[in-house]
């Protein structure tokens, strides 16, 4: 029977057999994948392993300072690159949802690119890949490969490279996170919600400017700061905040607003392949809907999300 102390010990040691003295460069998304499989490889080789962790202005509020500390704290070498600039420009005009994914994505290779380069010597590239993500890529003939690509499998560039090691390849997510706890992660990363690669910029529908990421994060941080503070966190799926190209009316004191709205979705989910939306208590959407129209200047509207995957998918785009 599979137990994580057992995989744990076995990958180590073959991760030492397969790796030797070999340097690996891995980019890291703060998401529990990557952190996990970076904390085995980390385990297996120390100092041979680079991680680098992108800014790419599409996080969450803090995010990318947290993270990068909460790396740091756990001992992995790490390198944070703030690559914002590029990844506006990239996204610059850019309304249809694979569009920006594609430009995301490349953005994202190219910076990955330029700071592997700066590692001498590199040989591996380490994966967060999960089982779930293998069979996705693999049926590119069925329908979940041609809805969305999922840039953060394949589509490596030739130049790089980089042989591939990925430790978390035959796991399930609850799997991933038994052999993150047996590794002693932080919590708070491995119960954190799954996250997409190409982060805010497909919850922003339509085109992306820095002031609607920002207007975004700051209605995000109320909606997830609230199922936390509501112990509704870990009762979810997975949790977000889509900003709707739509403007509608409305009224602040005595004068008239015309400010964008926000859709909030919460899912419970297994795998994420279908979802139900989260019967979360009025409550707690009315607190975190006055919350949000009354803090975020920009958003007079807030509406709830109430489709299911299929025939929804979970991101809006
Ligand atoms: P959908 O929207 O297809 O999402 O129901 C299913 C799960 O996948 C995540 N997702 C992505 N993850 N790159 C990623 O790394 C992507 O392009 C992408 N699109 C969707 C989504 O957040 C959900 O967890």
């Amino acid at each position: 029977d599979w137990t994580a102390d057992a995989f744990v010990e076995q990958s180590i040691s073959s991760l030492k057999a397969k790796l030797g003295k070999d340097r690996v460069v891995m980019a890291l998304s703060g998401g529990v994948d990557s952190t996990v499989a970076a904390t085995l490889v980390h385990h297996a080789i120390g100092k041979n392993l680079f991680c680098i962790f992108v800014d790419n202005g599409l996080l969450r509020k803090d995010e990318y300072d947290q993270v990068l500390e909460s790396y740091r704290d756990m001992g992995l070498n790490i390198k944070g690159v703030d690559a914002k600039d590029l990844f506006y420009s990239a996204l610059d005009g850019l309304s249809d949802p694979e569009a920006k994914r594609k430009a995301i994505g490349k953005a994202f290779i190219d910076v990955f690119d330029q700071e592997s380069h700066l590692i001498e010597d590199v040989k591996w590239l380490g994966q967060g890949t999960i089982y779930p993500d293998v069979i996705e890529s693999v049926s590119v003939k069925g329908p979940s490969a041609t809805i969305k690509s999922h840039h953060n499998v394949g589509g490596l560039p030739d130049f790089m490279k980089l042989k591939i090691v990925e430790p978390l390849n035959t796991l399930f997510k609850d799997e991933v996170r038994l052999v993150g706890k047996t590794l002693e992660i932080d919590p708070t990363i491995l119960g954190r919600h799954p996250f997409p690669g190409p982060g805010l910029a497909i919850r922003i529908l339509g085109e992306i400017t820095p002031e609607k990421v920002a207007i975004l994060q700051e209605v995000d941080a109320i909606f997830i700061g609230g199922l936390r503070k509501w112990n509704l966190y870990n009762e979810v799926w997975q949790a977000g905040v889509m900003l709707l190209p739509v403007k509608s009316v409305g009224v602040m004191g005595d004068e008239r607003t015309y400010e964008s709205v926000v859709a909030l979705r919460a899912v419970t989910s297994v795998d994420g392949m279908t979802a139900d939306w989260a019967h979360l208590p009025y409550d707690f959407l009315a607190e975190v809907s006055n919350d949000i129209i009354n803090k975020v200047k920009g958003v007079n509207r807030v509406v709830y999300d109430i489709s299911s995957k299929p025939p929804a998918t979970i991101e809006w785009e």
